[in-house]
């Protein structure tokens, strides 16, 4: 009897170790993806100068649309203010497409960041063809209009 109270109290301490080895481990980890580097993303000047195909192409926007509700809405939001679903897991938080900073940037740019990607935001280099990167520039500079 005595010997089961005692070995009970050992497996006490033993929960009451793992637990606590669990909970450090996770707040280690969720400081750590809090410490993420968020220096500014920025295109390389060779990008920048690269023209869009379909600029100004009222089309290549509509066909644009299609792919940003299917690839992109879920992080960056029906209406791009990055409020997708998925938009409060992920850090860095998804860009405002809607926002003066992402719609003054240069169409190559725009370009650029989708064929590379960082952090949460995948490379759509090998997803997504050139051309419908380039529709989906040509949707995203619409964005700014609709605030
Ligand atoms: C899993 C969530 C996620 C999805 C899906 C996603 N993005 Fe992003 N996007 C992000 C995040 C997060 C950032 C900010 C990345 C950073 O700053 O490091 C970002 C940034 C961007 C930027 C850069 C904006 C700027 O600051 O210049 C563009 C452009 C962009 N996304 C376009 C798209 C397009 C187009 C799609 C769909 C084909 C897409 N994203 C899908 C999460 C996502």
């Amino acid at each position: 009897m005595k010997k089961t109270q005692a070995s009970n109290k050992m497996k006490n301490v033993g929960l009451f170790f793992a637990t606590f080895l669990f909970m450090s481990a996770l707040i280690l980890t969720s400081t750590q993806s809090k410490a993420q580097p968020t220096k500014p993303w920025v295109a390389p000047p060779a990008a920048l100068a690269v023209k869009n195909p379909f600029a100004g192409d009222a089309n290549a926007a509509k066909e644009g649309k299609k792919l940003y509700v299917t690839y992109c809405t879920p992080c960056h939001g029906n209406t791009g203010k990055g409020d997708g679903i998925a938009a409060a897991s992920v850090n860095p938080k998804p860009a405002d497409h809607t926002s003066d900073k992402v719609q003054s940037e240069p169409d190559g740019s725009l370009y650029w960041k989708m064929t590379e990607g960082r952090g949460p935001m995948i490379s759509y280099k090998q997803l997504l063809k050139d051309d419908q990167r380039w529709q989906l520039v040509c949707y995203i500079k619409t964005l700014g209009k609709k605030k």
